[in-house]
C-alpha cells in the first residue's frame, strides 16, 4: 500500500531543485480538493528533471484550473525566467465568485513570489495560439490539457497546445481513457488522425494522463522513465510497472498506442 509519505519521500530523492515543491506537497496539496492521483505528480516531477537533462527550458500551461492542485505544481517546476500561464473560466463551480475566490487564495498560499504566474480568466474555446504565445516563440515545455471534456473542447485545446509547445515538449492530456469522460478520449483519436503534421505520439500513460511529444523526442522520454524506475528504489509503483511490462512482452503482446511505445502506470481506483 502506497502512502503520501512514500511519494513525497521518492519527490524527495529527485535530483531537481525541489525545495519549494516539498513545502507544497507537505501543505496546501493536501488541502486543495483537485482531479490529481500522486503517481501522476511524482511523474510530472520526474518529466521535469528528464527535460533539464535533456536541456529543455520553457515555460508551462494548463488549461483547466479547478482549485489549481496541478497547476501550482507546474508552476513550481518553473525555473529562472520561466513562466506559468493558467486558463479557466470559473463558471463551472456552483458558486463561481467563490470557486476563484479560494483559487486565487490557495494561488497565494502555495506559489510564494507567484510573479511569474499568470492566470487568464477565459473560456479556452476562444483562444488562438497567439493569446497564449504573443510573439509565436514556442516556449511551452509542458501543456495541462484538463478543460472542456467534451470532443470539441478537448479537440480544440489539443491543437492550441500542439502549436505553442516547444520541439520536445510534452502535452499532458487529462482523463484520456477515463470510461466517465470519453470526449477526450475520442478527441484524443481524432486528433492523432487529423493532425499528424504536429508529428506528436504519446510515450506514457500515467495515472490518468496522457504524456505526448514530438516524435523526435518521444523514445527518449521513453527510455529515461524506464530508467528512473529500475533505478529509483524509492518509487513507490516502480516495480508494479516494470513486472506489468515485461509479463506483457514475455506474452508478446506489445503495448502501444498509436504505433508507439507507451510506459503506463495503473491506478487501483477510477476517479470518482
Ligand atoms: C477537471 S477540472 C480541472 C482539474 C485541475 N486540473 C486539477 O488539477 O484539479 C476542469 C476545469 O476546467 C474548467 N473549464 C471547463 N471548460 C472550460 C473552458 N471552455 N475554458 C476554460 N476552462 C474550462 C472548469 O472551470 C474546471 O475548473
Amino acid at each position: 500500500m502506497n502512502t503520501k509519505k512514500d511519494f513525497t519521500k521518492a519527490i524527495g530523492s529527485l535530483s531537481l531543485d525541489k525545495g519549494d515543491i516539498l513545502e507544497y506537497l507537505e501543505n496546501s496539496y493536501n488541502e486543495i480538493h483537485g482531479f490529481l492521483w500522486d503517481e501522476a505528480t511524482l511523474c510530472t516531477v520526474l518529466l521535469s528533471q528528464i527535460q533539464r537533462k535533456l536541456s529543455i527550458g520553457g515555460d508551462v500551461a494548463e488549461i483547466g484550473l479547478w482549485y489549481g492542485k496541478y497547476f501550482f505544481l507546474l508552476s513550481l517546476l518553473c525555473r529562472e525566467g520561466e513562466k506559468a500561464t493558467g486558463v479557466d473560466s470559473f463558471v463551472h463551480a456552483a458558486d463561481p465568485v467563490e470557486h476563484e475566490r479560494q483559487f486565487r487564495q490557495f494561488l497565494q498560499d502555495s506559489v510564494s513570489g507567484n510573479k511569474h504566474v499568470s492566470v487568464l480568466k477565459e473560456d479556452s474555446q476562444t483562444l488562438t495560439p497567439r493569446d497564449l504565445d504573443p510573439d509565436n516563440e514556442k516556449k511551452i515545455r509542458i501543456f495541462s490539457v484538463d478543460g472542456d471534456h467534451t470532443c470539441a473542447g478537448a479537440l480544440h485545446d489539443l491543437k492550441l497546445a500542439a502549436e505553442t509547445i516547444c520541439q520536445g515538449g510534452v502535452i499532458i492530456l487529462d482523463d484520456y481513457y477515463n470510461p466517465t469522460c470519453p470526449g477526450v478520449t475520442e478527441a484524443y483519436f481524432r486528433f492523432d488522425v487529423m493532425y499528424r503534421e504536429y508529428n506528436l505520439r504519446p510515450f506514457a500513460y500515467i495515472a490518468n494522463k496522457l504524456f505526448i511529444t514530438h516524435d523526435s523526442h518521444a523514445q527518449q522520454y521513453y527510455d529515461l522513465f524506464f530508467t528512473e524506475l529500475k533505478n529509483n528504489e524509492d518509487i513507490p509503483f516502480g516495480q508494479q510497472a516494470l513486472d506489468f511490462h515485461e509479463n506483457h512482452n514475455n506474452l508478446g503482446i506489445p503495448i502501444q498506442l498509436s504505433g508507439a511505445d507507451i510506459l503506463i502506470v495503473l491506478l487501483n481506483t477510477w476517479p470518482q
